[in-house]
């Protein structure tokens, strides 16, 4: 039968990862996948993830199952991440969590539920949006339809058309949102743009889902939370789903989480057993290692503070390149005024190039980038800066 099956096209964020591997050019860049590299060029592994590991390799005693939810210590520290040690959503008990495989398989259990127990069927993304979302909802069954969110004159957020087309957004109907450093654009709200929006879903009664990635890349851990603290304020229920690829570095370990806010204690475990359920069907149980390595992490105060230090200095390092990256461009004399890659935040750049200039830039001089023109700055070095800007102004 497998002759009758049509080819399916290549993933436009990791299938640029295959055609860079086989690429031989020794000069190739790769500014496509969202991974951070440092100035070597390394995706280091973080020196806090290393002692976690070494304390796990000494005391772990059993490799059994873990619970459909995963790690009890780990859901207390993703929640404490997430809302904040204080929050009244900790000390009303009104959040469950469960561990997942990245922050994808939560995306994926977060929709199956809004499906099957929310009787969801259409699922508002921004425009444009991570490209696996539509893949993720759609598989799910649920419709997905885009808002207005990026303005392509201003290179900035579009927040005019972002409020008018939510506003039309009925109540059975669920709203996708980005935590913080919205990908692809790095288009962010500003802390009074999300109680605006906040009060806009208290108002019209959509269902809100919040994709939370990059915690910490934008202004600080709890800073970067600004948008979902204001909404579990302002609305009495919601899911989030968070992944730990980029602040932990952890990205081949799959360590995410998918958390439901619920109005209080006794919905929210209702509500969370169909989630279980959900999972059991589904991969059953996550994998121990890399929640083991969080938990380790987040439940002891050096080592916090440390990690928190280390997505500091990640944090640094791509402000620093997109200065850079601004300034050389200019210097080159850019027929394009590049000053809003460094008001974006978080790894991505959307820079604006079209379609034909970014396979250009693959074809003549080895720079990978996604199709929509999205550069992983991240992915820049100080080795290999210059020779992108040069190849980014010669295809202007
Ligand atoms: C990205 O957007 O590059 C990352 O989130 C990695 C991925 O899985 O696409």
């Amino acid at each position: 039968m497998f002759e009758r099956v049509a080819a399916a096209p290549a993933d436009p964020i990791l299938g640029l990862n295959e055609a860079f591997a086989a690429d031989t050019r020794a000069q190739k860049v790769n500014l496509g996948v969202g991974v951070f590299m440092n100035d070597e060029g390394i995706t280091p592994i973080l020196g806090t993830v290393k002692e976690a590991e070494k304390r796990l390799l000494n005391d772990e005693t059993t490799k059994s199952y873990l619970g459909i939810a995963g790690d009890a210590e780990y859901g207390r520290q993703v929640q404490r991440l997430l809302f904040g040690a204080d929050s009244e959503v900790l000390s009303n008990q009104r959040a469950r969590t469960a561990q997942t495989p990245g922050g994808t398989g939560a995306l994926r259990v977060a929709a199956e539920f809004m499906v099957r127990q929310l009787d969801v069927t259409r699922i508002h993304v921004s425009n444009p949006t991570w490209a696996n979302h539509g893949n993720i909802f759609k598989s799910t069954g649920l419709e997905v339809t885009a808002y207005r969110y990026f303005d392509n004159d201003t290179m900035g957020l579009d927040f005019a058309g972002m409020m008018e087309d939510l506003e039309q957004v009925p109540a059975n109907e669920a709203v996708l949102l980005h935590g913080c450093c919205h990908n692809p654009t790095g288009a962010d709200p500003s802390a009074e743009q999300w109680q605006q929006l906040a009060e806009l879903a208290a108002r019209k009664g959509f269902f809100v889902l919040f994709d939370f990635a990059y915690q910490g890349f934008s202004r600080g851990m709890d800073e970067d939370a600004v948008g979902l603290r204001t909404f579990t304020k302002a609305i009495p229920e919601l899911l989030v789903a968070n992944s730990f690829s980029k602040n932990f570095g952890l990205y081949n370990e799959r360590v995410g989480a998918m958390t439901l806010v619920a109005s209080d204690r006794f919905t929210a475990d209702s509500a969370f057993s169909q989630v279980k359920a959900i999972i059991r069907a589904n991969y059953s149980n996550p994998p121990a290692h890399g929640a083991k390595v969080v938990a380790a992490i987040l439940k002891d105060d050096a080592l916090r503070a440390e990690w928190i230090e280390e997505v500091a200095q990640m944090r640094h390092h791509i402000r620093q390149l997109r200065d850079l990256m601004v300034s050389k461009l200019k210097e080159r004399g850019a027929n394009r005024d590049f000053s809003f890659i460094a008001e974006q935040h978080g790894m991505f750049s959307f820079t604006g190039l079209t379609g034909e200039q970014v396979k250009q830039l693959r074809e003549e001089y080895g720079i990978y980038m996604v199709g929509s023109g999205r550069i992983n700055v991240a992915g820049m070095s100080k080795g290999n800066i210059d020779a992108v800007c040069d190849a980014i102004v010669s295809v202007l």
